[in-house]
C-alpha cells in the first residue's frame, strides 16, 4: 500500500506505458502474455498552471491498517438499545484467533466506553485487560493484557457503552412523528464506510471477515430487524417491557455490511420466484407504499440470480424505509436501508421520476448483495468495484422490469457526461485510488467511483460482449464468493472468459486519471472511407500542453449512415495515433465513431465530418443516444474553448424537433450551466429568451395534460419542458402555472404529481412572499417525504432578497430533515446570481453547525459543491480556497480543489466567449433586412 505518500496521487497526472501493438486490427503480440502487466509511471506536468497555482496539494493523513497478529472468526454480539436516553449498552463475545503471540489487541473503536475486557483462551482461565488505551485519531483502542495471548483460539470478552447519537452514522437515532403526532426515535445503523466501530469495537476493515451472532434487547412493541432471520424471541429476564430478539448466524461477511434496526414500521411482503422471502418495511400506516418497490425487489432477485448464475444465499431480505438517512439507501447484506424517498411510492402522489429512481436504487442495492456482500473489495482503493459495477448493473435490472423507460440513454445523460465532466479537471483522481484514513475513504463515494466506474463497465460489456461478460462475472463470484477481490482479479476472470487483454485495457482506465479526446478526419480513397485517429488526454481548461501526454487503449467503434445503430467495424486503438480503412463507404455517406456513445471519451471530428452529421440532427437519423452524445461533447468543447460557445448555440437550434426525452434533459442542463454562467453577465435575460425559442414549440406540442396512451416518458417529458419554459419566464406558461397552483391550494382540483415540480418551481420563480409562506404551509401539510423534498428543492428559485433568505433559514431549521438541508441550500445557490452568493454566506456564517451536523461525511462535499461550483469569478476561488484552508475539513479537500478549478475555469470561459455570446443572442432577435 502506497499510504505513505506525502502527495495524493491524483493531483500528478499519471503517465502510462503501453508496448505498441503491430497494428490495430488484430490483437497485439504482447497481450497474449499472460504475464503481462501494465505499468504506471508518475509524471508531475500539469496541464494547467494557473489553475494549479490557486491549489494548494494537503498532505495525506497518517495511517495504518489494523495489525494482523489476532483476527476475528465470529461476533456474539448484544445490543441494548435505550430510546429514550439515547444511549446503549453492549457485550461482545468474540471467537478470535491469535495467531502471533501477543499482550495487545488492536481494533477499531470510536466514541465507545469499553467497561470491561477480558481473553480467556480455548481451555484456559479469563485474563482481565488492564488498559484500554483509546488513539482517537486513528479510531482504534489497544487492549493490553498482563500476560501474552498464546497462539490459538479463545474468546474475547467486551462490555461497552455507546451514544445513539444524531449524525446519521454508526448506531443513531432517526426521529419520526407517531400516527398521533407524537415524537419518536428509532434506533438504526450506517456502517459503511468505516462506522460499525462507533456501534461495537471491532476489526472494521472490508477484508477481516467473520460470523455474527447478533441479539437485540428491545423494547416488546417495536420491531427489531438484523441481517438474518429471527430464531428466538423470549421476555428479557430483567424488564418485562423488554424482549429478546436474537437471529440467526450470518455468512462471513465484512463489518460495514452489519446492521439493525429498532422502530415501529408496517411491511407488505411477498416472495421471489426463487423463493427469497422479501418485505418492504414502511412507516406505520404505509404499507401500501412499499408494494412498487417490492414488486421490484421481487423480479430483481431472480433476475441476478440468472444474471450471474449465482444463488442470493441469505433465506430473506428486508429493504426499510429510515426517516433521518444521510445517503440514498445502503445495501446491508439481508437487511437493505433506504431514505424514505428512495423506497416509498404512493400511486396518487408520486411522480414518474420517483418511481424510476426507486426501481433504480432498489437495483443499485440488490446487486451488491452479490457484488460487494458476498465478494467484496479487498480495500477501500477498489470501492469502485463496488460502487462502479453496482451503478451499470443497477440500469441492466431497469431496463429488464421497465424497458419502456429507455433507460440505457438516461445513463448517458446522468452517469457517463457527468463522470466526463468531472474527470476533465486536474484535479480528478483515477478510478483506483490509494486511501488510507477514513475521511480518505469517504472522500471517494464519488462520480468518478459511481459513473465513471459504471461507464468504463459499460464500455467493457460492450466490447466483451454479453455472454463472455457474464461467464467471467461468473466464475468471480464463485471464485472470491465469502472472501475478498481485487480490481485485477476482476480482469483475470474477465480476460479468461473472453480471450481478450482485458488487463491491459482497463487499467489504462482504472489506473491513471482522466481520459482521451479522439481526433477524426477522414479522406475518401475510391470506395473507402480512411480514417485518421488520433488520441491525446481531454482537459477541462483546454487542449493538452504537458509535455508527456497520457494515452489509454480505446476500443472504438464506427457506424455510417447506411445503419446508424448497427457497428460496421470496431478496432483498439493502442498507440497516439492509427489510420484505419473503412471498406465500401460511398461518398455521400456520414462516417460516425462511438455509436450509441458507449466509449469514455469525447470526440472532435474534422469541419467537414461534423457537418456532415449535424443533418442527423434535425431529420433524427441519428441515433437519440448519438444525437445527446454529440451535443454533449460539443458543449464540454466549448467550455474548453476548442469550439466557439455560440457554434453550440447554433447545434441546439438544430434541437428544435426533438421528441426524446433524455435528449432534451441533457440539452436542457447544459443549457442551465450556461444561464448560471451568463448571471454573472447583464446579458442574462437574453438567453432566457433562447431558452422559450427552444423549448417552445415542444412545449405546445406536449400541453398541460397527458394523453391517452402516453408514457413514462412522456411525463417526464412535459415536466422538464414546463419547468424549463417557465423557469425561463414564458409568459402562458407562468399563467397557467399559476392558475393551476391557485386550484391546487385551494382543493379545486389536485396537481398530478408529475406537474407538481415544474409548477411549483415556476410560480416561486416569479412569485412573492404570499407564494412562498403557500409553499412553506404545504410543505408542513405534506406527509409524504417526496412531497417534502420536491418543495424543498425549488424552495431556492425564489427571486427576491429577503425571501431568499427565509429559505436559508428555513434549511437550518426543524421542518428540514438534517439530510435534505443540502438540497435546500443547493437549490438557493443554483437558482441565481443573489441566491449563489447568498448560499456561499449562509454557508460561511453557519459553517460550525453544517460540519457539525455532518461530521466530515460525503453530505458536506456535496453541500460545498452544489454552493460553490457556480462560480466565475477568479477571486472567488481564492476566497473558497483560504475560507477552507481556515475550515479544515479533510473529507472535502478534494471537492474544494474541483470547486476552485471549475470556478476558475468559468471565469475563464466568460471572458473568452461573453462578448461572442451577447452579439449571437443580439443578432438572432433582430428582425432580418
Ligand atoms: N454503498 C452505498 C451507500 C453509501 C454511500 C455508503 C456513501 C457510504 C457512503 C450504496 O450502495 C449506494 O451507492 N447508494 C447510493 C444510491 C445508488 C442508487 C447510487 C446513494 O446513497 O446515493
Ligand atoms: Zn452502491
Amino acid at each position: 500500500m502506497l499510504l505513505l505518500l506525502s502527495r495524493r496521487v491524483s493531483l500528478s497526472f499519471v503517465k502510462q506505458v503501453i508496448p505498441r501493438g503491430p497494428n490495430l486490427f488484430s490483437k497485439p503480440a504482447f497481450l497474449n502474455s499472460r504475464s503481462f502487466k501494465f505499468k504506471v509511471k508518475f509524471s508531475t506536468a500539469s496541464a494547467n498552471a494557473t489553475i494549479q497555482n490557486i491549489i494548494t496539494m494537503p498532505e495525506r493523513r497518517p495511517f495504518v491498517r489494523l495489525p494482523t497478529d489476532v483476527y476475528p472468526v465470529n461476533y456474539g454480539l448484544c445490543l441494548k438499545p435505550d430510546l429514550i436516553d439515547f444511549t446503549f449498552e453492549g457485550k461482545l463475545e468474540a471467537r478470535i484467533e491469535v495467531v502471533q503471540g501477543t499482550n495487545q489487541i488492536v481494533m477499531n473503536c470510536a466514541d465507545i466506553d469499553i467497561i470491561t475486557a477480558s481473553f480467556t483462551p480455548e481451555g484456559g482461565d479469563e485474563i482481565n485487560a488492564t488498559g484500554f488505551n483509546y488513539q482517537n485519531e486513528d479510531e482504534k483502542v489497544t487492549l493490553s493484557f498482563p500476560t501474552a495471548l498464546q497462539k490459538g483460539a479463545g474468546s474475547l470478552k467486551i462490555d461497552f457503552v455507546g451514544e445513539l447519537n444524531d449524525k446519521m452514522k454508526g448506531f443513531y437515532r432517526s426521529k419520526y412523528a407517531s400516527q398521533s403526532g407524537e415524537v419518536r426515535y428509532a434506533a438504526v445503523t450506517q456502517f459503511e464506510a468505516t462506522d460499525a466501530r462507533r456501534a461495537f469495537p471491532c476489526w472494521d476493515e472490508p477484508a477481516i471477515k467473520a460470523t455474527f451472532d447478533i441479539t437485540l434487547i428491545v423494547p416488546k412493541d417495536r420491531v427489531a430487524l438484523s441481517n438474518m432471520n429471527v430464531i428466538d424471541r423470549k421476555p428479557y429476564p430483567e424488564d418485562q417491557d423488554l424482549v429478546e430478539v436474537k437471529f440467526a448466524t450470518t455468512p462471513i461477511m465484512s463489518t460495514y455490511l452489519v446492521a439493525f434496526v429498532i422502530g415501529e414500521y408496517d411491511f407488505v411482503e411477498g416472495q421471489s420466484s426463487d423463493g427469497i422471502a422479501v418485505r418492504v418495511y414502511t412507516p406505520l400506516g404505509k404499507a401500501e407504499q412499499g408494494k412498487f418497490a417490492l414488486e421490484v425487489a421481487t423480479k430483481t432477485l431472480p433476475f441476478y440470480k440468472d444474471y450471474f448464475n449465482v444463488p442470493y444465499p441469505l433465506p430473506k431480505i428486508d429493504l426499510i424505509a429510515i426517516a433521518d438517512f444521510a445517503a440514498g439507501a445502503m445495501e446491508n447484506w439481508g437487511l437493505v436501508t433506504y431514505r424514505e424517498t428512495a423506497l416509498l411510492i404512493d400511486p396518487k402522489n408520486s411522480c414518474s421520476s420517483s418511481r424510476q429512481w426507486v426501481a433504480l436504487v432498489v437495483g443499485h442495492e440488490l446487486a451488491h448483495q452479490w457484488f460487494g456482500n458476498l465478494v467484496t473489495m479487498e480495500w477501500w482503493t477498489h470501492l469502485w468495484l463496488n460502487e462502479g459495477f453496482a451503478s451499470w448493473i443497477e440500469y441492466l435490472c431497469v431496463d429488464h422490469c421497465f424497458p419502456e423507460y429507455d433507460i440505457w440513454t438516461q445513463f448517458v445523460s446522468a452517469d457517463y457526461t457527468r463522470a466526463l465532466d468531472l474527470d476533465a479537471l486536474d484535479n480528478s483522481h483515477p478510478i483506483e485510488v490509494n486511501v488510507g484514513h477514513p475521511s480518505e475513504v469517504d472522500e471517494i463515494f464519488d462520480a468518478i467511483s459511481y459513473s465513471k466506474g459504471a461507464s468504463v463497465i459499460r464500455m467493457l460489456h460492450n466490447y466483451i460482449g454479453d455472454e463472455d461478460f457474464r461467464k467471467g462475472m461468473h466464475s468471480y463470484l464463485l471464485k472470491f464468493q465469502h472472501k475478498n477481490a481485487s480490481t485485477e482479479d476482476l480482469w483475470d476472470c474477465l480476460e479468461q472468459a473472453s480471450g481478450k487483454p482485458i488487463a491491459a485495457v482497463m487499467s489504462s482506465w482504472t489506473k491513471q486519471m482522466g481520459f482521451p479526446i479522439i481526433v477524426v478526419d477522414q479522406e475518401q480513397q475510391g470506395e473507402d472511407r480512411v480514417l485518421k485517429i488520433s488520441q491525446t488526454k481531454f482537459c477541462a481548461s483546454g487542449p493538452h500542453n504537458g509535455e508527456e501526454c497520457p494515452s489509454w487503449m480505446v476500443p472504438i467503434s464506427i457506424c455510417t449512415s447506411e445503419d446508424p445503430g448497427c457497428t460496421k467495424m470496431k478496432v483498439l486503438l493502442d498507440q497516439a495515433e492509427t489510420t484505419v480503412t473503412v471498406p465500401s463507404v460511398a461518398p455521400e455517406q456520414w462516417v460516425k465513431i462511438n455509436p450509441g456513445t458507449v466509449g469514455f471519451y469525447r470526440i472532435q471530428y474534422s469541419s467537414p465530418m461534423l457537418e456532415s452529421l449535424l443533418p442527423g440532427i434535425r431529420d433524427l437519423s441519428l441515433l437519440p443516444v448519438d444525437r445527446l452524445g454529440l451535443q454533449n461533447d460539443l458543449f464540454s468543447l466549448a467550455r474548453a474553448g476548442m469550439i466557439s460557445t455560440v457554434e453550440v448555440l447554433k447545434l441546439m437550434e438544430a434541437f428544435v424537433n426533438e421528441p426524446n426525452y433524455t435528449v432534451w434533459s441533457d440539452l436542457s442542463s447544459n443549457l442551465g450551466v450556461l444561464s448560471s454562467l451568463l448571471s454573472h453577465t447583464d446579458y442574462h435575460e437574453d438567453i432566457q429568451e433562447f431558452i422559450r425559442d427552444l423549448f417552445t414549440p415542444i412545449g405546445l406540442k406536449l400541453g398541460w395534460d397527458s394523453k391517452p396512451g402516453e408514457g413514462h416518458l412522456d411525463a417526464l417529458l412535459r415536466g422538464l419542458v414546463l419547468g424549463k419554459l417557465g423557469k425561463a419566464g414564458h409568459k402562458p406558461t407562468l399563467e397557467e402555472a399559476r392558475r393551476r397552483f391557485k386550484d391546487h391550494v385551494e382543493g379545486k382540483q389536485v396537481l398530478t404529481a408529475d406537474l407538481r415540480s415544474p409548477v411549483y418551481l415556476t410560480v416561486l420563480k416569479h412569485g412573492d412572499s404570499t407564494t412562498l409562506d403557500t409553499m412553506f404551509k404545504l410543505h408542513k401539510q405534506a406527509d409524504m417525504q417526496e412531497e417534502k423534498n420536491r418543495i424543498e428543492r425549488v424552495l431556492g428559485a425564489i427571486s427576491a432578497p429577503d425571501l431568499i433568505q427565509r429559505v436559508l433559514t428555513f434549511a437550518l431549521s426543524e421542518e428540514v430533515r438534517p439530510q435534505d438541508t443540502v438540497s435546500v441550500i443547493g437549490g438557493v445557490a443554483g437558482s441565481s446570481k443573489h441566491g449563489r452568493k447568498a448560499a456561499w454566506k449562509f454557508v460561511k456564517d453557519n459553517w460550525e453547525e453544517l460540519h457539525n451536523r455532518y461530521q466530515g461525511g460525503f453530505l458536506i462535499s456535496r453541500l460545498i459543491k452544489l454552493t460553490v461550483d457556480g462560480f466565475a469569478v477568479d477571486k472567488m476561488a481564492a476566497e473558497v480556497k483560504s475560507f477552507f484552508e481556515s475550515h479544515h475539513t479533510p473529507s472535502a479537500e478534494r471537492t474544494v480543489q474541483q470547486c476552485c478549478e471549475n470556478i476558475m475555469l468559468n471565469a475563464n470561459w466568460l471572458k473568452r466567449d461573453a462578448d461572442d455570446i451577447h452579439q449571437y443572442l443580439l443578432q438572432r432577435k433582430a428582425p432580418p433586412v
